[in-house]
């Protein structure tokens, strides 16, 4: 029989018709990953369940729709410089001396932080992937995961495409489902047209979507110009690349054709304010995006760049940055910066509808937030509290696809005093010796 969980908050953020319902005084009903009732609440035989959970408010969990998560170990080392000589000068020398174990422990930290901060689901690039999909199968956590492909040199690109199609052969649906893969091309300025071409080709075999970084930086759009006479977005677009399921994290610098371009094609886009911000690279045009009705989920980038995984801080970054930019208080309200952080990221990562919203028949992929504390009180809006006033350490229960991975902020999966241990003693021997 399937251990069922009963769930009576005060609070359900529950999803009905396209939009957040606040529903008071309910009750969830999980059945292994499942939830099976979403409603009013009803008179039970507490034996017929192996656990009852009370709380103030449930709500979908956060998807960090772009980061790197083993970069953990590099938060702090590297602040203050501009992405490409942040990447050139400090990132790259360190990424060389990773080690398979480092990768491992890196993101674990990753998984440790986004679960304490109420992220059930991330999408990550970056390498040694199968030690990534180890650290999510081990803490229960959703992801969707991509090799960063590097073609400037032809062998290494090769290389490293046949280890992102090992990744979906052996990881892609692993886990209960929990794992998925796509193809990782780190850029369209790290990889030539060939090459692009080779990874749309994989793609469209292994049928997995492609996660990819593009228009970051008004230095890589004027590079591109440069060397094909064409944007980016342009370039990429008349390879054929939107042909296909894309995830694109950043589209900071954008001309209304492009975003144009990126509507028809139906192209999802991971918006990362506070990279953005940390690497001077700009602010992407959220509120233009949002009138062209993209798809528009939220990333935190790596733990080198933001310097957090926080997706609350991330929300509120992105609603209140539109607003400060266009004089216009009304653009990117709480309700669609909450959509942006939750209910958007599963569909910017091509996933299964089922995850995502809290409904009847979907993955039971929850947090539980606590709303009594002062800088929560008086309650009036629910859904403003949460994008304007909450921290991500409200969150005190965590459960992913049926089962808790954090109760009363206390982590179950994973050893949190032994991950800080090893990726200190790590970091700090990574780091030795570079500048
Ligand atoms: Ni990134």
């Amino acid at each position: 029989m399937l251990k069922k969980i009963l769930i009576q908050p005060d609070y359900i953020l529950a999803w009905e018709n396209e939009n957040f319902k606040l529903v008071s005084f309910g009750e969830i009903i999980i059945e292994g990953d499942e939830i099976t009732y979403l409603g009013p609440r009803r008179e039970h035989n507490r034996k017929k369940f192996s656990k009852t959970i009370k709380g103030d408010l449930v709500m979908p969990g956060f998807v960090n729709t772009h980061t790197h998560a083993a970069m953990t170990l590099f938060r702090g080392y590297a602040d203050d410089m501009p992405l490409l000589e942040w990447l050139g000068e400090k990132i790259w020398p360190a990424e060389a001396k990773l080690k398979k174990d480092d990768i491992y422990w890196g993101s674990m930290l990753a998984i440790c932080e986004m679960i304490k901060g109420g992220t059930t689901c991330f999408a990550d690039m970056y390498f040694h992937m199968e030690e990534v999909a180890r650290a999510c199968t081990e803490a229960g956590i959703r992801a969707s995961l991509a090799q960063g492909l590097i073609g400037t040199d032809k062998l290494k690109g090769s290389i490293s495409l046949k280890k992102n199609e090992n990744l979906v052969r052996n990881w892609h649906k692993a886990g209960e489902g929990r794992i998925t893969v796509m193809l990782g091309p780190h850029a369209p300025y790290t990889c030539p047209p060939e090459f692009l071409q080779k990874i749309m080709k994989t793609a469209e075999k292994l049928e997995v979507p492609i996660h990819i970084h593009l228009a970051e930086t008004r230095k890589e759009i004027e590079e591109s110009l440069q060397t094909y006479g064409k944007t980016p977005i342009k370039f990429v677009d008349d390879l054929g690349l939107f042909e296909h399921n894309i995830l694109a994290a950043h589209c900071v610098h954008l001309s209304r054709e492009e975003i144009d371009i990126l509507a028809e094609k139906k192209v999802a886009i991971a918006h990362n304010p506070g990279s953005n911000l940390k690497l001077g690279s700009g602010i992407a045009p959220l509120a233009d995006l949002l009138e062209k009705e993209l798809l528009v989920s939220l990333g935190t980038d790596g733990a080198a760049s933001n310097n957090n995984l926080d997706m609350v801080e991330e929300m509120r970054l992105a609603s209140l940055l539109p607003k400060g930019l266009k004089e216009n208080a009304t653009i990117a309200p709480a309700e669609i910066a909450l959509k942006l952080a939750t209910i958007n990221g599963p569909k910017a990562l091509f996933l299964d509808e089922t995850v995502g919203p809290l409904k009847k028949g979907a993955k039971a992929d929850l947090i539980v937030v606590q709303l009594k504390k002062p800088h929560l009180f008086p309650l009036h809006d629910v859904v403003a509290h949460l994008v304007y006033s909450a921290a991500a350490s409200d969150v005190d229960l965590v459960m992913v696809n049926g089962k808790i991975l954090m109760e009363k902020r206390e982590l179950l999966t994973v050893d949190e005093e032994k991950i800080l241990f090893e990726t200190q003693k790590r970091a700090t021997k990574l780091l030795a010796g570079l500048n």
